[in-house]
């Protein structure tokens, strides 16, 4: 895979595919880890003096955060430190006169990806260095940086379709989050993984590829909460929330991985509720359940610190209800652990942006989501097969 970073740029129109996926309140993007992590490597690439246009996505059509970039411009200027162009449109007169009044080092910024019909369809490389948009944005570049790990599950025509018709580079965060979760995938030995988060569907793949190598494994978040189900605990008030909301899916395949490994599994002993703490010995079925309780903490505080290495996907409890003690009490046991640590997907990073905590806390915070899980999984993504080919 060439790197973006080891190469000459300078004076070079470069088209970056980007990930500004930003979190949306009262209509409007908020700043967050993944903002700051990506402009850091925008800032890099603009550093080797390459004139640099940012394609990128927000929301999904049809979505409620489904929107432009316009918005995004004042929150990536505040984190790039200097003004960038906004670029309303693919085609016409607007890009290739933008691009030939940049200097080397400037930045501009394309309109939202998604709002191109053809943007979405999956597709090979070959397939999609035909769609209409990729050849007609290709004409006015040299080189192709594809930096977005966070997107790289998805074969969509930003994500792949440059590659052959551009000098192709993977950019600094995408080499960095590869380099840095093969570590912890492939190299790490013995890692505690502590896995939380939404939904029991999203962790089966991969912990059924590293539960075997794992010294334990921590649950908290929803597929905490079934898993105490599935131990006979009674959490029928909150097991009908979670059923309601369809958020079980996969816990038949997670019951097998437990039976399968019961000596490596730690379930919370104790839950916070907007009443307070209930010991789960005490639990009647009767209450709701919000985050893991001190003991529970504690329990995998102790565990963590003696940990050769650690992965954590998934916040503890619904912090975005407030409900954040159990996933910081684990976090700040996590900071401490003297082995490699790393964190992952879209909300253990949203709410690292919300506490005291630096990147310098860990050895790795991946602001992937979807692809983070994927590739732990030891699933192929697309996006990094085609780099490896193309670049
Ligand atoms: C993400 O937020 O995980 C990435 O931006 C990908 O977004 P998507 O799931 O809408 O493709």
């Amino acid at each position: 895979m060439k790197e973006a970073q080891k190469k000459d740029i300078k004076g070079k129109k470069v088209l970056v595919r980007s990930d500004l996926n930003l979190p949306i309140e009262e209509g409007k993007p908020v700043k967050s880890l993944r903002l700051k992590k990506y402009a850091d490597s925008l800032k890099e690439i603009s550093y080797k003096g390459a004139k640099t246009v940012v394609m990128a996505h927000q929301g999904r059509p049809g979505d409620k955060d489904f929107g432009s970039l316009k918005e995004h411009v004042p929150l990536l200027e505040q984190e790039l430190g200097r003004d960038i162009e906004f670029v309303n449109s693919f085609f016409g007169e607007e890009l290739p006169r933008t691009l030939e009044k940049m200097r080397e080092g400037d930045i501009c910024l394309l309109e939202n990806v998604r709002f191109l019909s053809e943007e979405l369809r999956k597709g090979s490389v070959e397939m999609h260095s035909e769609d209409f948009f990729v050849k007609h944005i290709s004409r006015h570049f040299d080189i192709f940086i594809n930096d977005s790990f966070s997107v790289a599950h998805r074969p969509h025509g930003s994500m792949m379709g440059f590659m052959k018709n551009l000098k192709t580079f993977a950019g600094p965060l995408m080499s960095e989050e590869i380099k840095e979760c093969s570590k912890a995938r492939d190299a790490v030995e013995n890692p505690v993984l502590i896995l939380g988060g939404a939904k029991p569907s999203d962790l089966v793949k991969m912990l059924d590829s590293m539960v075997e190598r794992a010294e334990k494994v921590l649950m908290g978040g929803i597929p905490g909460e079934i898993a105490l189900k599935l131990n006979g605990k009674p959490i029928d008030k909150k097991y009908s929330w979670i059923k309601d909301r369809k958020l079980n899916k996969g816990e038949k395949e997670l019951l097998d991985i437990m039976k399968e490994n019961q000596d490596k599994f730690v379930l919370p002993v104790d839950i916070r509720n907007d009443k307070g703490e209930v010991s789960v010995s005490k639990l009647d079925g009767t209450e709701m359940i919000w985050d893991i309780g001190p003991k529970t903490s504690e329990k995998y505080s102790e565990i963590i610190d003696g940990a050769e290495s650690v992965i954590m996907k998934g916040p503890m409890g619904a912090y975005e209800e407030g409900y954040s003690q159990g996933s910081l009490e684990v976090l700040e046991a996590v900071k401490k652990c003297d082995g490699f640590t790393l964190l992952g997907g879209g909300h253990t990073s949203t709410l690292l942006n919300q506490s005291n905590f630096s990147l310098k806390d860990f050895s790795h915070v991946s602001i992937a989501g979807g692809a983070f899980v994927r590739f732990m999984s030891g699933e192929e993504l697309p996006v990094i097969e085609a780099i490896l080919k193309y670049s």
